[in-house]
């Protein structure tokens, strides 16, 4: 019911030459789940050009469409590009830029009247973990991130525990299986059982080709959102063949 989807963050790396990995994780893209490549701004027309199976995203957006925003990018801008989706609230944003729930809500009510698909990021940092505040934390920023008039195919959330980003430290199954259980449950709750059902959840924090299938074997994980393993095709394709191979959680 829910299409897999193994979605790649590259966030400040890639150059032109960087194009290549792309081309070479085409094969696995056609094996069944959705790929998603992010790749700078820059990159984004040419990875279009190159994109084959792949579908092609920016890592933000700003609120307005256009005005005097000088070196933001705007929704509408990207959907130019040809690029589909739009990854917006990466605990990147949130900390570097200092963005917050609203902002987020204001980022992705745009993105979805330019068209794209928004993939809403949330996730606890480990202070709010070691306190037991994950759940409250997780459930303030679907309520504040997340407009009204979510689809299965205008959203995807993606759990990112701001500890386990480029740390190398991932949480048990259990835990990643307590959250995506939560965020559904309150998906549904907000959005109704059908739309709620449908729209994807992706687990990120270092995910790697070694724990890929054991993280893609928990209840409601649709998929990974993928840092640093995305940048090279020699890691972002067994993740994507994992899932491929992975059985409907
Ligand atoms: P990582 O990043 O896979 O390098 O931990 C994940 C992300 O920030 O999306």
């Amino acid at each position: 019911m829910r299409r897999k989807l193994a979605a790649g963050n590259w966030k400040m790396n890639g150059l032109r030459a960087q194009l290549s990995e792309i081309d070479a994780m085409q094969e696995a893209a056609s094996g069944g789940s959705e790929v998603l490549i992010c790749p700078p701004t820059t990159l984004l027309t040419e990875a279009v050009a190159r994109a084959g199976h792949i579908e092609i995203g920016g890592q933000d957006c700003h609120a307005r469409a256009s005005g005097a925003h000088t070196g933001d990018v705007s929704a509408a801008m990207l959907a130019d590009t040809g690029a589909s989706y739009v990854i917006l609230g990466h605990s990147e944003r949130r900390t570097d830029h200092d963005e917050h729930d609203d902002e987020v809500r204001a980022k992705c009510k745009s993105a979805w009247e330019a068209g794209l698909k928004a993939v809403v990021c949330v996730g606890e940092t480990l202070a709010e973990r070691e306190a037991s505040n994950t759940l409250d934390i997780i459930g303030g920023q679907l309520a504040g991130s997340i407009p009204d008039g979510a689809t299965g195919h205008n959203l995807v959330v993606a759990y990112e525990p701001v500890w386990a980003i480029g740390t190398g430290k991932v949480p048990t199954t259990d835990q990643i299986g307590e959250v995506h259980d939560f965020i559904r449950a309150r998906l549904e709750r907000r959005f109704g059982a059908g739309v709620g059902r449908s729209v994807r959840l992706l687990y990120g924090g270092s995910v790697k080709p070694a724990n890929a299938a054991e993280i893609f074997a928990v209840s409601n994980v649709d998929g990974a959102l993928v840092g640093g393993a995305s940048l090279k095709a020699a890691d972002f394709v067994p993740i994507i063949e994992a899932l491929n191979g992975a059985s409907d959680g």
